[in-house]
């Protein structure tokens, strides 16, 4: 083990440099125009794979974003872990927003700045060296790894969820390693053992059948813009309860030694606030705001599509408004479910001055692991090894589709042994990864297989 450790210490630069070269790939999976992209990408993490020494390594094809898979399966009687990441990347708007280009890779206070640093690639990379420092030191790694890698995590999964339906015995594993979430803070090793799902609607809302002159028209027909809004804001209550009803009915109750670990997290209400800039925050009442984030559902408008926003002003009473609208869900809400429940209540609750039409554009189950599990257990030994400290436990607000996939298929224990941060402008300008959480994660992946094989 010591030498495996050396050599990722002393390959420290090398692996920033090879980093750098991954994020010079634009590889946006929701654009089109950027679908060679996602084939360089692919072609790169093939590329790393086999420089790391692993077995039958691939590109599969999809209807979407090609999948890589990679192996080495030489230690029988030993756990099999299968390491998930993405290599896809949100896009990047507000360009203007960015201090370098968000595909020029740029080092400032010892954090590496370009779109996918945090999410996921710098974080997907980490496993693929420290599997490379097992094969060039001792030639052979504790356990048998499967790789799964894909390009279609930020815009839901669907092709990877096909092939895990359909190939269970190719990638079926003990346990699966997912470096795609956050530290609780710098330095503190983290777990975390729950995500957040996902119900993501658009609400299409039409009235006259052209855009009108507001003054010749305005007063005599619905307002479509106004119509939505009215219909947004009576979805939530002002207590921060979502009014569609049956939608808290499978919500999941927190326990009382889950609030007691949250409040014993080191939280600053007062500190989020400020570095939000908000004088105040607002949620749910009743729930802290890890509580909020972690294990409450919320509603949120993402963007209202409409009317004129142009530069000046141009008096005109549109025709048609659409807005998109997301629902984090929790354990045990059902997304689809959830999608009825949401389609119902604005139908039932829009005026016949106007048309609506709602479209489920996409979803993702919640999941609370399995805390006592052998490869949890490992995995906290693992980062609290890496970082000289104790491993916290937290959940997560955000949402990784293809998590309850794999362990409701593979029948296999998710570990969610993050290395990002929450600040690190993920989806935002700006996206940053800690270059000594980067060190420290490939450090941590290297514990794990020791310690899973034990
Ligand atoms: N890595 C994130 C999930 C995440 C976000 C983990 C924040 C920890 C903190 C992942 O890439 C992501 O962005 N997921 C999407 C999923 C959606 C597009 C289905 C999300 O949560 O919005
Ligand atoms: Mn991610
Ligand atoms: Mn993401």
């Amino acid at each position: 083990m010591e030498q495996v450790i050396d050599y990722i210490n002393s390959n420290k630069d090398s692996y920033i440099e090879e980093l750098k070269d991954f994020l010079k790939i634009p590889s946006i999976s929701t654009l089109s125009d950027h679908k060679n992209d996602m084939y360089d990408a692919a072609k790169f993490v093939v590329r790393k794979l086999e420089d790391a020494g692993l077995n039958n390594v691939k590109i599969i094809e999809t209807k979407g974003h090609p999948l890589v898979y990679g192996d080495w399966l030489k230690a029988p009687g030993k756990p099999t872990v299968l390491i998930y990441g993405h290599y896809d990347v949100q896009p990047v708007d507000p360009l203007d927003l960015w201090d370098s280009p968000p595909f020029e890779p740029t080092i400032k206070n010892g954090k590496i700045f370009a779109r996918g640093a945090t999410d996921d690639k710098g974080q997907m990379f980490m496993h693929v060296k420290s599997v490379e420092a097992y094969l060039k030191t001792v030639s052979k790694l504790p356990l048998n790894v499967k790789f799964i890698i894909e390009g279609e995590e930020e815009i839901g999964s669907s092709s990877l969820e096909k092939f895990v339906n359909e190939n269970k015995d190719m990638i079926g594993c003990d346990a699966v390693l997912i470096s795609d979430t956050a530290l609780f803070a710098a330095g503190i090793p983290t777990l975390t053992y729950g995500l957040r799902g996902l119900s993501y609607m658009e609400v299409v809302v039409t009235g006259p059948n052209r855009d009108l002159h507001s003054g010749s028209f305005g007063g005599s027909v619905a307002n479509p813009i106004n119509i939505l809004t009215e219909i947004i804001s009576k979805l939530m209550d002002k207590n921060g309860k979502i009014t569609i009803p049956g939608f808290y009915k499978d919500v999941l109750k927190l326990t009382k030694k889950e609030r007691d670990n949250f409040k014993s997290l080191p939280f600053s209400e007062k500190k989020y606030a400020k570095d939000l800039g908000v004088k105040e925050l607002k949620g749910e009442k009743g729930f802290s705001t890890l509580e909020r984030v972690w294990t409450r559902p919320t509603l949120d408008c993402n963007g209202i599509i409409g009317g004129f926003t142009g530069a000046g002003a141009k008096t005109v009473l549109p025709s048609k408004v659409s807005a998109k609208i997301s629902m984090r869900l929790v354990p045990h809400q059902d997304p689809k479910k959830i999608a009825k429940l949401f389609t119902n209540y604005v139908k039932k609750i829009a005026p016949k001055s106007v048309k609506v039409e709602i479209k489920d554009l996409h979803g993702a189950y919640p999941i609370v692991t399995l805390l006592d599990d052998k490869s949890t257990k490992a995995a906290s030994i693992a980062i609290s090894k890496a970082f000289g400290k104790k491993t916290v436990f937290m959940r997560e607000g955000g949402s990784i589709p293809i998590v309850v996939t794999f362990a409701q298929k593979l029948k296999a224990a998710p570990v969610l042994m993050g290395l990002g941060l929450n600040s690190e402008n993920l989806h935002s300008p700006n996206e940053h990864f800690d270059l000594n959480h980067f060190h420290l994660g490939i450090q941590s992946s290297a514990y794990f297989m020791e310690e899973f094989a034990k």
